[in-house]
C-alpha cells in the first residue's frame, strides 16, 4: 500500500510503499541507515543485509544525497526517533539518482544558500520554517472564519497608494500608469461596508531601499477590515487572532518547533491581553534608558523597537501615533488631535512590527481636508472619498506582516527564511 511518512501511524507493523528522497545515509558492512523525507516528514529506513536481494542492498549502499526512490517496508514503533516510526526497508526502487547535489550537511555561506533556494527549500530547517508558515496561515483562516470574517480578495495592480507615493512599484496598464499594491486596505474599507467583517491575504510590494533582516520587496499581509469597531475593540481582536495563531503553532508545530531549537517557554506566555503604551510614553521610556537620538515626533528604528519589547514578555502595542508620521486616513484621537487612533504591535524578542492598524476616518469633511494636504485629487481616489457619503460608519482594520510574524514564532534570525523565494534588495533569482 502506498502512503506517506506522515501517515505511517496508521500502519503500524504493515508493509507500505512510500515515494521518497535520500536525505543522508550511513552504512557499515551489515546494515543501512537511511534518512528519508517525503516533504510531509522525515523517517529512519533501515535496510539489513539479511531482508533485501543482494542488489537492493548494495544499492542502498551506494545511494546519494537527493536521488528520488520508491521504498517499501515494515513501518515499526521506534521511540528514538522525533517521528515515533521506523521502515524495516525489504524493497527499493530508485526513481531518479541524483548526482554531486550542491547541497551537503556542511556549512555553506549565506550568498550560496540564497542563490540555491530552490534546493536549499529541502533541508529540515527550511521544510520546519515553511510548515510554521503554513500553520500560521491555516490558522488564521480559522480564526477569522470562526469570528464571521469574509474572505475578500483586493486588486494588486491599482491606481492608488494606500502607503505614501515614494516606494511604489510602476507598471504600465495600456495606456494607464498602474501600481504593485502596497497594501489592500483602501479596498478592504469598501468590502467592509459591504460585507461587515473582511480580511484579506495576499502578496504585498515597497520598493524599499532598506537592506535590513526585516524588510522583504515582496512580503504577504493579512488585512482584515471591520464595521462598527472602534480603535480599542480593533486592538482586542489582534490580540485574540495573534495569541490564537501562536497557540496553534505550538499545538500543531511541535516537532518543526524543536527541529528550529525554538524556545517554546516564550510563545506559551503569548496569551491576550496585550500590554498597550502611548507613543508619548515610549518615548520618555526611551530617554529614559538612555536614548537620546530620538525625540518626540521621530518613528522608531530597530534598536528603539527592541527595547521597548524587551521591557515585555508578550507583544506590546505602541498606540496613539503622531498624526504627522502616520497615514492619511487614519482617525485624529477626539481627546488630541495631533495623535492618532492608531497603534503598531511589536513582538518580544527584538522582532520588530508585526503589525500596524487603526480607526479610519469616516467623517466626510475631514476627509476630504486631509485629501487636500496630501495631494490625493486624482480620479484614482474618488471611490475611496464616496465611501464616507453614503452610511459611513466607525471602522478600524489592521495589517499583519506573515514573514516577520513567522520569524518571530520560528525564532529566525532573517526575514529571508520565512518566504519561500524572498525578493530583496537586488535579489531576484532564484
Ligand atoms: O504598517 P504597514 O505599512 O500598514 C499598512 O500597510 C496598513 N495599510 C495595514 C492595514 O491597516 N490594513 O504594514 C503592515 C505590516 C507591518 O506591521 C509589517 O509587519 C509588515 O506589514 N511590513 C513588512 N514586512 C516585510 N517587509 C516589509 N518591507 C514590510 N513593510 C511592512
Ligand atoms: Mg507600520
Amino acid at each position: 500500500m502506498k502512503t506517506t511518512i506522515a501517515n505511517v501511524h496508521k500502519h503500524v507493523n504493515e508493509t507500505v510503499t512510500i515515494g521518497v528522497w535520500l536525505h543522508n545515509k550511513r552504512s557499515s558492512g551489515k546494515i543501512a541507515f537511511l534518512q528519508l523525507r517525503d516533504g510531509s516528514g522525515f523517517i529512519q529506513g533501515v535496510v539489513a543485509k539479511a531482508a533485501v536481494s543482494e542488489e537492493a542492498f548494495e544499492q542502498s549502499k551506494n545511494l546519494t544525497q537527493e536521488t528520488s526512490l520508491y521504498v517499501t517496508g515494515k513501518v515499526v514503533e521506534d521511540t528514538r526517533s522525533p517521528l515515533g516510526y521506523e521502515l524495516q526497508v525489504s524493497d527499493l526502487e530508485v526513481i531518479q539518482e541524483a548526482v554531486d547535489y550542491p547541497i551537503t550537511p556542511k556549512e555553506h555561506g549565506t550568498e550560496f544558500l540564497m542563490d540555491h533556494r530552490h534546493l536549499w527549500l529541502r533541508s529540515t530547517k527550511q521544510h520546519a520554517i515553511m510548515k510554521v508558515r503554513n500553520e500560521i496561515i491555516r490558522s488564521t483562516y480559522e480564526f477569522f472564519n470562526k469570528e464571521g470574517f469574509v474572505k475578500v480578495d483586493p486588486p494588486i495592480l491599482t491606481g492608488a497608494s494606500a502607503e505614501g507615493t515614494t516606494e511604489l512599484f510602476h507598471t504600465k496598464y495600456f495606456d494607464e500608469d498602474a501600481y504593485l499594491s502596497q497594501s489592500g486596505q483602501l479596498y478592504m474599507e469598501a468590502a467592509a461596508m459591504a460585507l461587515g467583517r473582511v480580511f484579506s491575504f495576499g502578496p504585498t510590494f515597497r520598493a524599499e531601499k532598506s537592506k535590513t533582516r526585516r524588510h522583504l520587496i515582496e512580503f504577504w499581509m493579512i488585512e482584515p477590515e471591520m464595521a462598527f469597531m472602534d480603535h480599542e475593540e480593533s486592538l482586542q481582536m489582534q490580540e485574540e487572532y495573534v495569541a490564537y495563531v501562536v497557540q496553534s503553532v505550538l499545538e500543531n508545530c511541535k516537532v518543526e518547533l524543536e527541529t528550529l531549537e525554538r524556545d517554546t517557554a516564550q510563545l506559551e506566555k503569548i496569551k491576550a491581553p496585550f500590554p498597550r503604551i502611548t507613543y508619548t510614553e515610549a518615548i520618555q521610556f526611551l530617554k529614559d534608558q538612555g536614548f537620546d537620538d530620538i525625540d518626540w515626533g521621530d518613528d522608531f528604528g530597530a534598536p528603539h523597537e527592541t527595547a521597548i519589547a524587551e521591557a515585555h514578555d508578550k507583544p506590546v502595542f505602541i498606540t496613539h501615533f503622531p498624526v504627522e508620521i502616520k497615514a492619511f486616513y487614519m482617525k485624529p484621537d477626539p481627546d488630541n488631535s495631533d495623535v492618532a487612533l492608531c497603534a503598531d504591535l511589536i513582538a518580544p524578542e527584538g522582532y520588530g512590527e508585526i503589525i500596524g492598524g487603526s480607526e479610519r476616518i469616516d467623517d466626510y469633511e475631514l476627509m476630504a481636508e486631509r485629501y487636500k494636504e496630501h495631494e490625493l485629487d486624482g480620479p484614482a481616489y474618488e471611490w475611496y472619498l464616496q465611501l464616507r457619503q453614503y452610511g459611513s460608519v466607525p471602522h478600524s482594520g489592521f495589517g499583519l506582516g506573515l514573514e516577520r510574524t513567522v520569524a518571530w514564532i520560528t525564532g529566525i534570525e532573517h526575514i529571508r527564511e520565512t518566504i519561500p523565494f524572498p525578493r530583496l534588495l537586488n535579489r531576484l533569482y532564484p
